[in-house]
This record gives structure tokens, C-alpha cells and sequence, in this order.
């Protein structure tokens, strides 16, 4: 994909691995210069480094589970870029349960990082964006569009994602778009590593991955940072308040 960002600022959450770095990646393909954000410094150092350090890529490391750790790492974004163009918000966790299992700590885990994040990371880089005229790209997840049974506040927190993708699209058009990309499931950590290895046959969980998507497969993170390049370029200028599925036809039905 080749879209221009030449010039364009853009602070990554939860960059440092799976689709996060995938976005990092085509930003910078793409003339973008970033800033990078993993949840600790260790990580994000580890993760620019891989990337080479290159001169166009920043360090913005802080824990998105709470207001105070939003606005230091959007402040520090802002800082190092000069300003804000396009904020991707793609730090998130799982964890899998039913719901008699399920407790406070789990409950204010994910909801923290995946929903309360999002809202406060957006909240910090306003002026910026108003500044700037920029966009925000949210990533939500087919799991924000249906339920999932063993993934209640996941669901809850991508469903609140995906609904309040479209409030702030309200509030703030026509200066600011906001959209959101929700992806099926997608080869990376959080579904090979944290999911698929830890089941008790790890082939058996491989397939029904696979089986789970009318085509077939898992999705790439580099096929997801696609989705969320086109939401944050120009191309989509008339596209606000959307959640655009990228999941192999998970959405489609059952
Ligand atoms: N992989 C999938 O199948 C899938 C499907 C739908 C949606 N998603 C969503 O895509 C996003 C990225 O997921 P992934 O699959 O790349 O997962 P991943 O586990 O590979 O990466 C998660 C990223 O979030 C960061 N992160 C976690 N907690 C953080 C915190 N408190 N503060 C800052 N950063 C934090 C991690 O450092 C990491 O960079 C998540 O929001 C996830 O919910 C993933």
C-alpha cells in the first residue's frame, strides 16, 4: 500500500509488537515520522531498536491503564514530534473466562487498558489534534461487533470501542474524524503465544482459529495497518464514526 505521510506526526499505543508495529512500520514506509509507545521503556527501547532506530521514530513509552500515564505519554509524543497528526490507538489485552470466574482485577484490567485508554489517550492529544486538523484511528475487534462467550470483557470493552468511535465522531466533526478497524483474529502475540500455545492441543486451537473465518486463515498485522493507514489518510476524508471489519468474513455470519 502506498499512501503519502510525508510530513505527517503520528503516535502509535501498544506499538511495540503485533499490529501496533505493523502500523509503526507502514507509517514509516510511508514518510510518517513516529512515536512509538509500549506499555514500559524496556519494551519500547527494544522495539525501536529492531526498527533500526531510525531517525523518523520516537520513543513515547507509558501504561495507557490510567489518565495520568495517557497524558505523560501523549505529552511526551506531542513534544518530540512537534505536534500530532494521527493517533492510533491499538494498545489492548485479553483474557479468556466465563463469567462466574471472572474477577475485579480481570474486570479492571482489560477495561482499563482496552476501553478507559483509548478514551483518555484520545482526551490528552485534543488540542493537539485540533491543532493540527488530524484523525484518530481506534482498534476495536470483530469481538466488539458479536459476543464471544469465553471473552465477556473483552466483548464489553470493544463494544464500548466501537460505540464510542462513533460518539466522539459526532462531537468532533467536522475538524476531527474518528473511525476504528476491527479486526478478526490476527497472527500475533495476544492469539499465537497467549492463546494458541497455552490450550491443551494447541493444534486443535490452531484450527479452530482458522476455521473461525469464512476465508480461512488468521489475518496478518500488516493487512490490518493497511486498514488503518487508508482510515488515517486523505483517501478517507469523507469516512468518519466507521468500524470497517478486517476479519476474513468473521462478521459476515455464522
Ligand atoms: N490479534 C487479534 O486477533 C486481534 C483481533 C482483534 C483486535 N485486536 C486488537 O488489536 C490490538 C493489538 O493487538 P495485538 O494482537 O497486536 O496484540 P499484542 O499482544 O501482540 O500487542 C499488544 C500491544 O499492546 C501493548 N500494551 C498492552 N498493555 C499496555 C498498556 N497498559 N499500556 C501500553 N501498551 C500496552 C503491548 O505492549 C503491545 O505492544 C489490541 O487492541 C487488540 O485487542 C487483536
Amino acid at each position: 500500500m502506498k499512501i503519502d505521510f510525508a510530513g505527517k506526526r503520528v503516535l502509535v499505543t501498544g506499538g511495540s509488537r503485533g499490529i501496533g508495529r505493523a502500523a509503526v512500520e507502514a507509517f514509516l514506509e510511508n514518510g510518517a515520522r513516529v512515536a512509538l509507545n509500549g506499555r514500559t521503556a524496556q519494551s519500547t527501547a527494544a522495539a525501536l531498536a529492531e526498527l533500526g532506530n531510525n531517525e523518523s521514530l520516537l520513543s513515547a513509552p507509558g501504561d495507557v491503564a490510567t489518565a495520568a500515564g495517557c497524558e505523560a505519554m501523549v505529552a511526551a509524543a506531542v513534544k518530540g514530534l512537534g505536534g500530532l497528526d494521527i493517533l492510533v490507538n491499538c494498545a489492548g489485552v485479553d483474557r479468556h473466562g466465563r463469567l462466574g470466574n471472572i474477577d475485579e482485577e480481570t474486570w479492571d484490567y482489560i477495561i482499563d487498558i482496552n476501553l478507559k485508554g483509548t478514551f483518555f489517550c484520545i482526551q490528552a492529544s485534543l488540542s493537539a489534534l485540533r491543532e493540527s486538523g488530524g484523525n484518530v484511528v481506534n482498534i476495536g475487534s470483530d469481538a466488539g461487533l458479536m459476543g464471544s462467550e469465553d471473552l465477556i470483557v473483552y466483548c464489553a470493552s470493544k463494544g464500548g470501542v466501537v460505540n464510542m468511535t462513533r460518539a466522539m465522531a459526532l462531537e468532533l466533526a467536522p475538524g476531527i474524524r474518528v473511525n476504528c478497524v476491527c479486526p478478526g483474529y490476527v497472527d500475533t502475540d495476544m492469539v499465537r503465544r497467549d492463546g494458541i500455545e497455552q490450550a491443551d492441543d494447541p493444534a486443535a486451537a490452531e484450527q479452530k482459529v482458522i476455521d473461525y473465518a469464512p476465508l480461512r486463515r488468521m489475518g496478518e498485522p500488516a493487512e490490518i495497518a493497511s486498514a488503518i493507514l487508508y482510515l488515517a489518510s486523505d483517501d478517507a476524508r469523507f469516512v468518519t464514526g466507521a468500524a470497517l471489519q478486517i476479519d476474513g468474513g468473521s462478521t459476515a455470519g455464522q
